[in-house]
């Protein structure tokens, strides 16, 4: 059985979906690796660096998909890809279905099995594949680096000669996998944080790291059993709202991170609220491209609301390509050893597997 990766669209793209380090695991299954020439060389991986581990380089794309039992991606493939799939193979990758609705379509219609890892489910077993908590985790700690980069004041107490200079003031709405990491991450950096989230259950997590954690008073729990925040209504958005206006008069960087499953983001910070923030202060949404949690916040763009930058993050992992690409090759070896059968020598799509199951896009 042959497993295949072909480059991703760079102008989209810069992870890719197999490292040399993964390679070793795939051969140790008994599976052949194959990848199109010059497959990760913008992230400045070699060729050779997969070929000493034993992968095959093919000189394109469709030699590539041309032997593929299972092609292994990060995004959707292109159209030519698709024109190109041959029947029966397994595809696996990220691939956003409800965005990339009619690609998926065709490729349902070459009876492609295509598994999309954004919908696995978050049990203890599918833990080592969860694409979504290592790319969050991620975002969690660059949405601090990125915001800290554009304030322009120190972050740390220093107490010097000159006079002493405070600790900067760093608030994340949203303590799940980003909103975590970014607490510990600013904590590290010797920032006072604070944080806020609808589940109670998070305010422990926040605390374990060394953050304050704002509450707002609320009577229902805000958890599902899955473990994601429910849909907030009007009297706890009310009550939320008149928590941020003080807490935003008070700190100098906001991280947004704040998510409900297929929703679109919550929007928390209104106008009113973003402009009562301190003139040098940053908004830094990460679910810009969902929506926004924030006023003035657009993908890929820092707007300037009287002199506080409300920045919208976009493709956040293009920044952080060899890390994000590294944990996501991993997942993605987990996923597939679920998959495959040793002793059949064949990937074996077992329905009655709840990580198989949700995984699997079976219509759209
Ligand atoms: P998560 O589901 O682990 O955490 C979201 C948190 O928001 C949960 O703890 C939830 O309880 C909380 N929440 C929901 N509604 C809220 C409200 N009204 N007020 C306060 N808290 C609320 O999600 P994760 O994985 O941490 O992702 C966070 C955001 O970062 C998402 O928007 C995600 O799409 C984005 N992201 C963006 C990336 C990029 O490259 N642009 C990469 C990774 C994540």
């Amino acid at each position: 059985m042959i497993i295949g990766s072909t480059k991703e669209d760079l102008t989209l793209e810069k992870r890719v979906a197999l490292t040399p380090d993964t390679v070793k695991n795939y051969i140790g299954l008994g599976l052949k690796v194959c990848i199109e020439k010059d497959y990760a060389i913008h992230i400045g991986i070699k060729d050779d660096d997969y070929k000493k581990n034993g992968v095959e380089i093919k000189n394109s794309a469709n030699e590539v998909l041309g032997i593929s039992n299972l092609l292994i991606k990060v995004n959707c493939p292109s159209e030519s890809e698709i024109n190109n799939l041959k029947e029966s193979t397994i595809l696996i990758g990220m691939f956003n279905p409800t965005q990339n609705n009619k690609r998926i379509n065709e490729i349902l219609k070459k009876k492609i099995s295509i598994f999309s890892l954004e919908l696995l489910p978050r049990i203890t077993r599918a833990q080592s594949m969860d694409v979504l908590s290592s790319q969050s985790n991620l975002a969690g700690y660059r949405a601090v680096v990125d915001s800290i980069f554009e304030f322009e004041k120190a972050i740390p107490m220093m107490m010097t000669a000159a006079g002493t200079v405070p600790a900067a003031k760093v608030l994340v709405i949203g303590a799940g996998v980003a909103g975590l990491q970014a607490v510990a991450t600013a904590k590290r950096l010797g920032a006072i944080v604070s944080a806020t989230d609808v589940r109670s259950a998070s305010k422990e997590q926040v605390e374990s790291l060394g953050g304050k954690f704002l509450t707002v008073d609320q009577s229902e729990d805000m958890e599902t059993s899955g473990g994601y925040a429910k849909e907030v209504g009007e009297d706890y958005k009310k009550k939320q709202a008149e928590m941020m206006q003080e807490a935003l008069k008070k700190n100098d960087i906001v991280i947004c991170t704040a998510l409900i499953p297929g929703k679109p983001a919550p929007k928390i910070l209104t106008e009113k609220l973003v402009k009562l923030m301190k003139p040098g202060s940053v908004i830094y949404d990460l679910a810009a491209e969902q929506g926004g949690n924030s006023a003035f916040s657009e993908p890929g763009k820092i707007n300037s609301v009287e002199g506080i930058k409300v920045i919208g993050v976009k493709s956040l992992m293009n920044k952080l390509p060899l890390t994000a690409s590294s944990l996501y090759a991993k997942n993605l070896f987990s996923f597939i050893r679920n998959l495959y059968s040793k002793d059949k020598k064949d990937f074996f799509i077992n329905l009655e597997d709840e990580i198989i199951n949700k995984t699997l896009i079976k219509e759209i």
